[in-house]
């Protein structure tokens, strides 16, 4: 029954997104501002991290992802090494870095990796994860940003 509830979340967040691109861009946009008004204080991440890695589990990431740097996958780029790529691909800025990674994680198919669409991952999408609030994008984003 719950997997039935998640299939159809994320297929009305799919069409949502087709409907109004817009709108879900703004969306994604905001909601990317609100987790990530300013870097954590760094007194605060080993507890952002710690519950962003039962997110991690718990939303069924790392079906898909590995965590380490080596190793890719089912289905997805490796996680770990993750914020050296992004912070390459936004001018060595860490905040906007983080600010790119939630908009990723809720709204892909608006905020796509370079990796979408490559015959690297067989042309595989990462699904939306319309249902995260900023408090577990922005907990997520640190448990990523940590892995070497
Ligand atoms: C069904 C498989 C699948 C699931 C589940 C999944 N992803 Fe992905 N993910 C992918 C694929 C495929 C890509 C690469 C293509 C793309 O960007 O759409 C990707 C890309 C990414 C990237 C970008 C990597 C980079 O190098 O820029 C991040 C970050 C990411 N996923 C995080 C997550 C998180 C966090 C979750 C759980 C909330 C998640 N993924 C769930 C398949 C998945």
């Amino acid at each position: 029954m719950r997997k039935v509830a998640v299939i159809l979340a994320l297929a009305a967040a799919c069409a949502c997104a087709e409907r109004n691109p817009n709108a879900a861009r703004d969306a994604a946009e905001r909601m990317a501002l609100r987790a990530y008004p300013e870097l954590p204080a760094v007194a605060d991440v080993p507890a952002l991290r710690e519950a962003g890695r039962t997110h991690f589990r718990s939303q069924a990431c790392e079906m898909c992802h590995s965590t380490s740097a080596e190793r890719k996958g089912l289905a997805g780029p490796p996680m770990g090494g993750l914020a050296v790529r992004v912070l390459e691909r936004h001018g060595g800025d860490a905040l906007e870095g983080r600010r790119w990674l939630v908009k990723h994680i809720r709204d892909p198919h608006v905020f796509p990796s370079p990796h979408a669409g490559t015959a690297e991952y067989r042309g595989a999408a990462m699904p939306p994860n319309g249902r995260l609030q900023e408090k577990q994008l922005r907990e997520i984003v640190e448990y990523l940003w940590s892995l070497p």
